[in-house]
């Protein structure tokens, strides 16, 4: 099991030391979220943040955006060579409210596929690798045409937008079949699985067929970095 801290829950007074000491741990990646108050109800960081992340550590970075237009942060995050830019199917779906100032979007038939085909494309042009993001709402049948097409699969298991929330187990049959759409047609496609994940679900998720977890709140908030990766791979 891969790990991807999301330095969005880490001590923005000290980024740079956070991210130099995940990568000392022993963890994997580095998961950049990269909101746009528009498709999640939060802002985050962007480029300048990012650009940091990768001349100071050398693990591969994703970034995860959590936007309406992917097609505006494409070229910027691929210049400073993020290894994975995954986009959301629900672009241009529909909103529904979630009380409290929250909301999430979810796909209403079916998404445009020459918009989702374009973007594939356009990151596969610019030398990054392709993912697709899911929301809790969506079902999976929403990604499938696409599945053949890209690199990494994202799993959403809390409607996007904060780090510390609660992990939502209707994911988990989500995963399972994703993983055996994979290797029914040998598609190519990490699964990565994307909020509220901690030592207490990694076993079940692995075993599910999940290959990278992101984990903002349980990575950052451990008191012991090299203690938490190890509890997470063991
Ligand atoms: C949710 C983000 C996640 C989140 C993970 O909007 O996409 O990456 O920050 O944080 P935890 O692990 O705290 O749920
Ligand atoms: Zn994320």
């Amino acid at each position: 099991m891969k790990i991807a801290p999301s330095i969005l829950a880490a001590d923005f007074s000290r980024l740079g030391e956070e991210i130099k000491k995940a990568e000392s741990a022993g963890a994997d990646w580095i998961h950049l979220d990269i909101m746009d108050g528009h498709f999640v109800p939060n802002l985050s960081f962007g480029e300048a943040i990012s650009a940091m992340s990768k001349s100071i550590c050398s693990l591969p970075h994703d970034a995860h955006l959590m936007v309406s237009d992917p097609e505006n942060y494409i070229e910027p995050f691929a210049k400073i060579k993020v290894e994975y830019i995954t986009f959301h199917i629900e672009i241009g779906g529909p909103r529904t409210d979630l009380g409290q100032g929250r909301w999430v979007y979810s796909v209403a038939k079916a998404a445009d596929p020459n918009r989702i085909k374009a973007v594939i494309s356009k990151i596969e042009s610019l030398g990054s690798k392709a993912g697709l993001a899911v929301n809790p709402p969506t079902p999976l049948k929403a990604v499938e045409p696409f599945l053949g097409q890209i690199d990494l699969l994202l799993l959403m298991s809390v409607n996007p937008g904060f780090a510390g929330q609660k992990f939502i187990p209707e994911v988990m049959d989500k995963i399972r079949a994703a993983a055996q759409i994979r290797q029914k047609n040998r598609y190519r496609f990490q699964i990565m699985v994307d909020g509220g994940v901690g030592p207490d679900n990694v076993k079940a998720l692995e075993a599910a067929g999940v290959d990278i977890v992101v984990a903002g709140s349980a990575f950052f908030k451990a008191a012991d970095y090299v203690e938490f990766v190890r509890r997470m791979k063991s």
